[in-house]
This record gives C-alpha cells, sequence and structure tokens, in this order.
C-alpha cells in the first residue's frame, strides 16, 4: 500500500481503500483499476492523494470509511443547522431512522441527535472490538475547507482508540466518542475561524468560551448522556492547570476529558491549516510526548504514545545511515519501528536487496500532508 498524489496516479494501478467525497458520495471503490481521467474528479473533490496497493504493508483505518462518510454527514448538517432535529428529519427516511433508534433500543419515529451520535459511536466501537488493541495510522482525505467537520470527526476516531486501549469499557467509549463529536460544536459561530490569517488575542480570548457553549448546548440534546457533555467542557483542561474554561488539572479532569484533549491536540497539529506549517505525524508525536505531565496526563499520553505512531505508512523517511525508505506497516505497542523499505542507498548504488526490515529512523523527509499543504499554497 502507498500513497500516491492524485497527479501521480498511474493507469492501472489499484485503490486500496474506498474514497468518499465531502458530500459522503463514494468515488472509487476498494479494488478498482484507477484510471488517468479520475484525477479530474478527485481534484474537484478536494483530495489529492490516495491509497493505491502494490501489495506492501498496510494502513490501519480502524473504522468502517462508509461509516465515517455518513457520520461526516451527520456532523456538517448538525453544525449548518445548530442542531435542530428538523434538518436531520429532511434528510433521513424511515429506514435510517429506524437504524439510528436501534442502538437506543427505541422504536418510533421520534429521534433526536443523541440517538444518531450514539449509532455511530456503536458502530466505532464494534469496529474497535474487533482487535484487542488497535494501532491507528489513517490520514483521511480532508481539505482546508472542510477542516471543522473532518477534525471532529478525526478527533473522535482517535479518542475511540486511545479509549479502547486503555481497557475501558463499551459504554465508556460509547460516551468517549460521542463527547468527542461535541467539543467543538460551537465553533462554527466564530466567524473569524474561517479565514486566512492567524487570530488576534481578542479573538482567541472570545475563542476560549467554546467548551462552556459546546458543553451548554450538548446537555440540552435530548438523549446525551452527562458524562459525555462533560468532554466538550473539559477537552481544553491542561494536566497543569494551564488549560481553559476552568483551569481545572490533574485528576480533576475525566479521564474522557484528558483522552478527547490529546486526540483534539494532535489532529490539529497534523492538519493543513492556513495560518501554520503543518506538523508531520512525528512532529505531532514528539509534541505530545515532551508535553507529558505538563499538559498532559501521563497515562493517557503513554496509551497514545504506543496506539499512534510516529511514521504512517507512505511517508519516505531517512535511515540512521542516511539511505532513504518507505515506512509500509506499524504495529501497536512500536511506534517508532515501523517495517520500512529501502528506496534509495545514501551512495546512490544499486539496492540489493529489497527486503523489507525495521531500521532506527531518523528522519521524516516526505509526509503527505505536507505535500497536500504545498497543493494549498
Ligand atoms: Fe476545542
Amino acid at each position: 500500500m502507498k500513497k500516491t498524489m492524485v497527479d501521480d496516479i498511474q493507469e492501472g494501478e489499484i485503490a486500496a481503500l474506498d474514497v468518499y467525497d465531502n458530500c459522503g458520495n463514494e468515488l472509487i471503490k476498494k479494488g478498482a483499476i484507477l484510471k488517468a481521467s479520475l484525477k479530474t474528479s478527485l481534484k474537484k473533490a478536494g483530495i489529492y492523494f490516495l491509497y493505491s496497493d502494490d501489495n506492501e504493508g498496510s494502513v490501519h483505518t480502524v473504522y468502517k470509511l462508509k461509516t465515517l462518510a455518513e457520520l461526516l454527514q451527520v456532523m456538517k448538517c448538525f453544525i449548518a443547522s445548530n442542531g435542530e432535529n428538523a434538518e436531520i428529519l429532511k434528510k433521513y427516511g424511515k429506514e435510517e431512522i429506524k437504524r439510528f433508534l436501534s442502538a437506543s433500543n427505541e422504536t418510533g419515529n421520534k429521534i433526536a441527535y443523541g440517538h444518531i451520535f450514539r449509532y455511530f459511536a456503536t458502530e466505532m466501537v464494534s469496529s474497535l472490538n474487533e482487535n484487542k488493541k488497535q494501532v491507528y495510522d489513517f490520514q483521511d482525505y480532508r481539505t482546508i475547507e472542510t477542516y471543522p467537520e473532518y477534525h471532529i470527526v478525526n478527533a473522535a476516531c482517535i479518542t475511540g482508540v486511545l479509549a479502547h486501549n486503555m481497557g475501558l469499557k463499551d459504554e465508556e467509549k460509547v460516551d468517549a466518542i460521542t463527547g468527542a463529536l461535541l467539543c467543538d460544536i460551537k465553533m462554527n459561530q466564530y466567524k473569524f475561524i474561517g479565514e486566512n490569517r492567524e487570530l488576534t488575542g481578542t479573538e482567541k480570548e472570545e475563542m476560549r468560551q467554546h467548551p462552556l457553549l459546546s458543553f451548554d448546548m450538548a446537555r440540552k440534546i435530548y438523549g446525551i448522556p452527562a458524562r459525555a457533555a462533560l468532554i466538550a467542557l473539559q477537552h481544553h483542561e491542561r494536566y497543569d492547570k494551564g488549560g481553559y474554561p476552568k483551569g481545572i488539572g490533574g485528576n480533576d479532569i475525566g479521564v474522557l476529558g484528558k483522552i478527547a484533549a490529546i486526540a483534539d491536540v494532535y489532529d490539529a497539529l497534523t492538519s493543513s491549516r492556513p495560518f501554520r506549517k503543518v506538523y508531520t505525524p512525528s512532529d505531532a508525536w514528539h509534541c505530545i510526548d515532551s508535553n507529558i505531565g505538563i499538559l498532559f496526563d501521563p497515562a493517557v499520553a503513554e496509551e497514545f504514545k504506543r496506539s499512534i505512531p510516529e511514521y504512517f505508512p507512505g511517508d519516505i523517511v531517512e535511515v540512521k545511515d542516511g539511505d532513504k525508505a518507505i515506512v509500509l506497516e506499524n504495529c501497536y505497542g512500536k511506534p517508532q519501528s515501523p517495517s520500512i523499505k529501502i528506496i534509495e542507498k545514501k551512495d546512490k548504488s544499486a539496492i540489493i536487496s529489497c527486503s523489507v526490515k525495521t531500521q532506527t529512523i531518523v528522519k521524516t523527509l516526505e509526509s503527505i500532508r505536507q505535500k497536500e499543504q504545498q497543493w494549498e499554497e
């Protein structure tokens, strides 16, 4: 499996994963033969890379991509309508409403967003439960314009993985994912966020109210448990009491809030933003690592380091002896030792053995988000 920029797609390559656009439409099915003509439609959808199959390595998506594509649509609708149930009811038919209600053991046709969030969180937990421990190294196909919804969904994905690997109960995992989806639901009221610039001091100060506003809104949604809403309130609190809105720290912050805090920071850093350079997975991983016991709870951050690897499949890296390699596959608990394949010798000599190996990696030379950002610029 390798990451291929859309412009570099070769006729006949095989899609390694399904690809959905920002409206939830399936653009490419896993296993499909890629054609050069796809380049235009992919770029029109804001997609600049995809995963193609070269029979080597794999990416751990953990969740069903169809579920995530659908959840993204729900979040878009929720944010745009400020949580109005009427809007979501227009979108879904009787059968779908029945499906959403099934996760809450309710019948009838009265549905609220609480049921819908619970449905998706339950689906995600059943994917998590397919393996005892999960490593998560999937980078989705987001664009700058769609940052808010993708950020919410991806932070919820990471939250789920951490909650699962920490051995939390299913009910806690469902609440953790639900709460992570609610963290930034009031961010859309800050219109300056969409502007292509860094925020002023006053704007930053205003934004510090969003956990409180998101919490208040979450508490009013029928079917949202208090434990899930509390995550929205606490996701910017920090272990050393340096966060907001209340400035609480240590174990005064709930474990689910501590998990969502790390997921939120990590996903924000590895997302392409107009006002700063994107972090490679490795840079973001070290940023979490260097703040253990300062911003982040030690037990949660150590779990993060086992679950989210430093290098992602398809990253081009430099190994200790100066050779260039491609990252093939990660495994849980070994975040710095993925399997790799040498693709270029330091002295440009011929590569005699193409075998897969593990070697000390010195640095990331190319990651997909960096390439994406160059596209956007
Ligand atoms: Fe936030």
